[in-house]
């Protein structure tokens, strides 16, 4: 795979092993995302590689799909759903749904951060999922099908996204879907929820505690389900 044509040399290839449930994931990524900026890429549409980091969200949300639910055991919850992931960097609640049998399509507006998803689902199941290009606010969606379930983790974290997501995502939905999102506390969060909700989304929220670089992070997981 061509990881290493992504990081153009400005960086190396790092490995964080993350637990999940009694499973240890192996994720590659960049060692150093912030060598990755470019100042055009910026200056032209405000593109940050925020793909090349592991966020705490990230850990939550795939902690979150290996856990029973009130209402099913991981395995019933997630074998055979259609699941897609919006802005899944290098992926690891990804290939924790597909562990867990569901049908993925793991998606960035990054071909890096597709790539990285790909490569860390093949090395840690041997299998992967199908990757797509996506961009929130010029979303492309011909053909990717619909969704029984849609994750995201740390994705609120610009004001633009809000609207941009929020019309986005029922589009993805099968009927009776349901939206993970796992968000740090993001500010424009509770706006996003307020969006969801008049558009007929019943939100409900839990803390998780993950922990980074010697402290701890509480992430909120809302769950989105039509009314
Ligand atoms: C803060 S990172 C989180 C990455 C990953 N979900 C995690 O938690 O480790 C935000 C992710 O959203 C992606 N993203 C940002 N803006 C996007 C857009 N307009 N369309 C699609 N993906 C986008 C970024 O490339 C990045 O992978």
């Amino acid at each position: 795979m061509r990881l290493r044509s992504h990081l153009r040399g400005l960086t190396e290839l790092a490995e964080t092993l993350i637990e999940v449930e009694g499973a240890t994931y192996r994720i590659t990524h960049p060692a150093a995302a912030d060598a990755l900026i470019d100042e055009e890429e910026f200056a032209r549409d405000e593109q940050l590689p925020y793909w090349a980091d592991l966020w705490p969200s990230a850990v939550a949300l795939a902690r979150s799909l290996s856990r029973p639910s009130a209402r099913h055991v991981p395995e019933e919850r997630l074998a055979g759903r259609r699941v897609v992931e919006l802005g899944c960097g290098v992926g690891l609640p990804s290939a924790v749904a597909l562990a867990r049998g569901a049908r993925v399509t793991a998606t960035d507006h990054y071909a890096a951060a597709l790539d990285f998803a790909r490569y860390n689902a093949l090395a840690n199941l041997g299998y992967g999922p199908c990757t797509r290009l996506l961009d929130w606010h010029a979303p492309r969606t011909e053909g990717i099908g619909c969704f029984d379930l849609v994750l995201a983790a740390d994705v609120l974290y610009e004001e633009r996204n809000v609207p941009a997501l929020a019309a986005l995502i029922p589009t993805l939905l099968a009927p009776g879907g349901e939206v993970l999102i796992a968000d740090p506390r993001r500010k424009n969060a509770p706006s996003f929820l307020e969006t969801m909700q008049a558009g007929g989304f019943r939100p409900s929220t839990e803390e998780h505690s993950v922990p980074s670089d010697g402290r701890t992070i509480t992430v909120l997981l809302h769950r989105l389900r039509t009314c």
